[in-house]
């Protein structure tokens, strides 16, 4: 075990390729340089493995996290037969439910080096159980996690009528950042509406933004350009992000062109979700069938600032997930054709930096000195052999501070009575 004010972690592998040493002291990365001559009371041996900024989930529901099959499995495998399960489930809610599910899947994230995380929580509940809790899970765990809590109106902020109160409730109670979901508005006019008032709220709480946004197939769906619209004029730009977008998927060349240049004077994030959208969209299609996944590879050619979520993690939606990041990264790389050696780096930074400038997190994010020495280690040599391999992470520290670790799998041969020992890196 690795505790302590001062550490110095030898032969490190930055995401750059440096080879360097980088010594911690009283929680903060004070030194970073090939061959530190300084001794420290304790010392890590790397041994060339790449050492990297902690992985970022952007975009996850930690209130309907482990729920899966209660009260039923999802069928259809549709979003909107999700959210009648959910709806479901939501009168069942009490504070030990959620709180136990919610630190149960923090420590899945956690124990495989996620230690940002964005979680939506659903605000359309009368006594905000979900999210009182998820504010005390954000406190609770905060010398070890960052938590960012969405005030997310998972009904729509004007399908019923308290849910408007609701939502800047969640706000006056702390929540970090305001959600929607305009494509799920009773009209497409309640659904502009909501977005104004997205933004309104934003303003007058100083919050961050993070809607969920054309979640369906529908080429029609286009509260995308209404949101840079609002960020334009805003100016709030990279405080706003947008969620899903998979519509844009389904838009045509010339409209989509047309937006992105607008998309790119707005500056507002996107978060992809390809494990959940790759299975619940194109559920109305024959063939051929659509992806359902936002443009992920030409958002990122444009220059716009793209990362990736869960979104599920075994709940109405989604009845699979394991809290890895890299199964994220790699569905994306798959759906998005980000083959090239460049795009799958970036499918790398998608769940790392990319996620950090989504979460408005970057001064307290990096491998940099001055900033807290938060970081993990991989058995691999580059961004491509992680997600080429995606093995365990084997270390994560928190602020110098040894948190958790991950033995990785030793397989071993049985050949005519001889036993052989092999190297896992070798896979
Ligand atoms: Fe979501």
């Amino acid at each position: 075990m690795i505790e302590g004010d001062r550490l110095i972690l030898r032969d490190c592998r930055l995401l750059t390729g440096e080879q360097v040493d980088i010594q911690v002291e009283e929680g903060r990365i004070a030194a970073i340089a090939p061959q530190l001559p300084r001794e420290a009371p304790r010392e890590l041996n790397v041994q060339g493995h790449l050492v990297s900024p902690p992985l970022v989930e952007s975009h996850i529901h930690l209130d309907s996290a482990l729920t899966a099959g209660e009260p039923r499995y999802n069928q259809s495998g549709t979003l909107f037969e999700g959210i009648q399960i959910w709806g479901e489930r939501k009168p069942q809610l009490t504070r030990a439910d959620v709180k136990q599910r919610a630190m149960a899947t923090l420590k899945q994230l956690a124990s495989q080096g996620v230690l940002f995380v964005r979680t939506h929580v659903d605000v359309s509940t009368p006594d905000l159980t979900a999210l009182q809790t998820l504010l005390e899970v954000r406190e609770a765990i905060q010398d070890c996690m960052t938590l960012q809590v969405v005030a997310f109106p998972q009904d729509g902020i004007y399908g019923e009528v308290q849910t408007a109160e609701l939502l800047e409730e969640a706000l006056k109670l702390g929540a970090d950042v305001v959600g929607g979901i305009p494509h799920y508005e009773l009209t497409r006019e309640d659904g502009v509406r909501s977005v104004h008032r997205i933004f309104e709220l934003a303003q007058q709480y100083e919050r961050l933004i993070d809607i969920h946004c054309d979640e369906i197939d529908d080429d029609q769906s286009r509260f995308l350009e209404v949101v840079a619209a609002c960020a334009i004029r805003s100016g709030l730009g990279e405080r706003v992000t947008a969620s899903h977008t998979t519509a844009f998927g389904s838009y045509n060349n010339a409209y989509a062109n047309k937006l992105m240049g607008f998309l790119r004077r707005s500056q507002i994030n996107f978060v992809a979700n390809p494990l959940i959208n790759i299975t619940l969209q194109g559920r109305t299609d024959t063939y051929p069938k659509r992806r359902g996944i936002t443009r992920v590879k030409e958002l990122w050619q444009n220059g716009l600032n793209v990362s990736l979520g869960q979104d599920c993690i075994q709940d109405p939606w989604y009845s699979l997930g394991t809290g890895n990041m890299l199964d994220v990264a790699y569905m994306a790389l798959h759906v998005c054709q980000m083959t090239g050696i460049e795009e799958i780096n970036a499918c790398y930074d998608m769940v790392t930096t990319h996620g950090a400038k989504t979460l408005q997190i970057e001064d307290n994010y990096g491998l940099e000195i001055g900033k807290p020495a938060n970081l993990i280690i991989w058995q691999a040599d580059s961004k491509f052999e992680v997600l080429r391999r995606r093995p365990p992470v084997r270390y994560v520290m928190v602020r110098g501070r040894l948190i958790a670790q991950t033995q990785p799998a030793i397989t071993t041969w049985e050949l005519e009575g001889k036993r052989l020992n092999l190297e896992p890196s070798n896979h």
